[in-house]
């Protein structure tokens, strides 16, 4: 009996031991699953975590941060690690080195319109010339230009307009080397000439380096050297805008009545499609939407837009801000809708000696002997004696 006694108590004990054991491993196994489930969910986030860093960081050394479109999300995300990357592209969004785009007109001008209103530049400014070729093709004169430009990089910034379908490239060597910007058909006095100029001056506004804004011809030349000329431009505090009120029939006789109340007779103005702007008069001339259309609808043949919209607009809008005169030198002397064109045998030292220094002109409210910094027009075969002369008359560097 006692013995009976004895072995069930060691079977209920032996029992509930096993019973002891078996629920102490089920909560250890469930411990242990829910341990390895809750590793694996943050080992989860983890890994999507770091993948998502490597893969910002990876996409943005593939597709280094576009300038023309605004900054993506990775770029705001950026830790040490693209530091030099984000740097980077704050010189490239001040000052870009690549001229090309697939801005819309639309969206460019808009872009270019904007305006920083902290005046103090967090970087050192130094202020540049943009030099706004508007060409068919090659530029005939290019080899004086280069002679020009020589030695004066930094202080410069070169933009080409020309025929959409003028693809060529000169060598790395060339100051002309990748400064095509995206353009469109221009037709001479039609809108699309108003349009290639606002094109050339929207693109070179966002390089936020560039101070002053001068539109050239493809038959267009240098008078003076390049210290002299930069000096002339950044020193004024007025822009080179030509515009004045023509009585004859073909100044005020192009106004039409269709364009008021907007603009009315006393506004309207004509002047040299040649101008120089500074930044403040550049922003001014791309952000109209005022009155662009107006004359795009109003100014027909023999209206043409090239000879009195910008003139006017001026007047309308910022008449202080330009000198009226142009620093382009034409020579209208003969008559007739197109002024004359220099061949080979005209260009003598006397005859540029005379463009430089013939004339008188306000300037900065004195008197100077110096009015035209460039003068056309230049036949192509005029660049062998300009490239003769040069060096002595300009005092290029050779
Ligand atoms: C970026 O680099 C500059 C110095 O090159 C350093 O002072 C700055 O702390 C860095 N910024 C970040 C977010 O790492
Ligand atoms: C960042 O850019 C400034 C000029 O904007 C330059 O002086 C500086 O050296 C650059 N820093 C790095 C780390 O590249
Ligand atoms: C540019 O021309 C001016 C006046 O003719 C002269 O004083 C100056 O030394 C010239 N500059 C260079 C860099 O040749
Ligand atoms: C523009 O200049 C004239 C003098 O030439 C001056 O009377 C006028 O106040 C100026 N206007 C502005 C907006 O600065
Ligand atoms: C330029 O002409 C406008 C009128 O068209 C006049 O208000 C302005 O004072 C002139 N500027 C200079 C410098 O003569
Ligand atoms: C320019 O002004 C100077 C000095 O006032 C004078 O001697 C010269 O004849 C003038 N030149 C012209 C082309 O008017
Ligand atoms: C330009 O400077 C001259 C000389 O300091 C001054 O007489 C003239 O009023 C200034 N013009 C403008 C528009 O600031």
């Amino acid at each position: 009996m006692h013995v009976k006694e004895l072995s069930i108590r060691i079977k209920r004990e032996a029992k509930d031991g096993r019973f002891q054991i078996a629920t102490t491993i089920v909560f250890c196994l469930s411990i242990a699953f829910l341990v390895l489930v809750l590793g694996m969910v943050i080992n989860d986030h983890f890994k999507k975590y770091v993948i998502y860093e490597d893969l910002s960081f990876s996409s943005l050394n593939a597709f280094p941060p576009q300038i023309f479109t605004p900054s993506q999300s990775p770029t705001q995300r950026c830790t040490q690690k693209c530091n030099t990357t984000s740097n980077r592209s704050f010189e490239e969004w001040i000052s870009p080195k690549d001229v090309w785009h697939t801005m819309s007109d639309r969206e460019l001008m808009w872009r270019a319109s904007l305006v920083p209103r902290i005046l103090d530049f967090p970087f050192n400014r130094t202020p540049k010339v943009a030099f706004m070729f508007l060409t068919r093709g090659k530029l005939p004169l290019a080899p004086l230009w280069e002679m020009f430009f020589k030695g004066n990089e930094g202080l410069f910034s070169i933009y080409l307009h020309t025929l959409p379908e003028f693809t060529y490239e000169p060598p790395e060597s060339s100051v002309f080397y990748k400064r095509r910007i995206p353009s469109k058909l221009v037709q001479w006095g039609r809108p699309s000439m108003i349009d290639a100029e606002r094109r050339l001056l929207a693109n070179a506004l966002l390089d936020f380096t560039n101070q002053r804004f001068v539109l050239l011809s493809e038959t267009c030349i240098p008078l003076f050297n390049f210290s002299t000329i930069y000096n002339y431009l950044i020193n004024s505090n007025q822009s080179f805008l030509s515009t004045f009120d023509d009585p004859r029939p073909i100044g005020r006789g192009r106004y039409n009545k269709r364009m008021g109340p907007a603009i009315s007779l006393s506004d309207w103005r004509k002047g040299s499609q040649w101008f120089e702007a500074n930044r403040e008069l550049a922003i001014a001339i791309i952000s109209d939407v005022e009155y662009y259309p107006i004359f795009r609808n109003h100014c027909l043949p023999p209206c043409y837009m090239d000879e009195h919209y910008l003139p006017t607009l001026v007047n309308k809008v910022c008449p202080n801000l330009t000198s009226n005169r142009t620093v382009t030198w034409t020579d209208w002397s003969e008559g007739g809708s197109h002024p004359r064109m220099f061949m080979r045998n005209d260009v003598t030292e006397e005859f540029l000696d005379r463009v430089r220094s013939g004339f008188n002109c306000t300037y900065n409210g004195e008197m100077r002997s110096i009015c035209s910094l460039f003068a056309r027009k230049f036949h192509p075969t005029t660049l062998q004696p300009l490239l003769r002369i040069a060096p002595k008359l300009l005092g290029f560097n050779p």
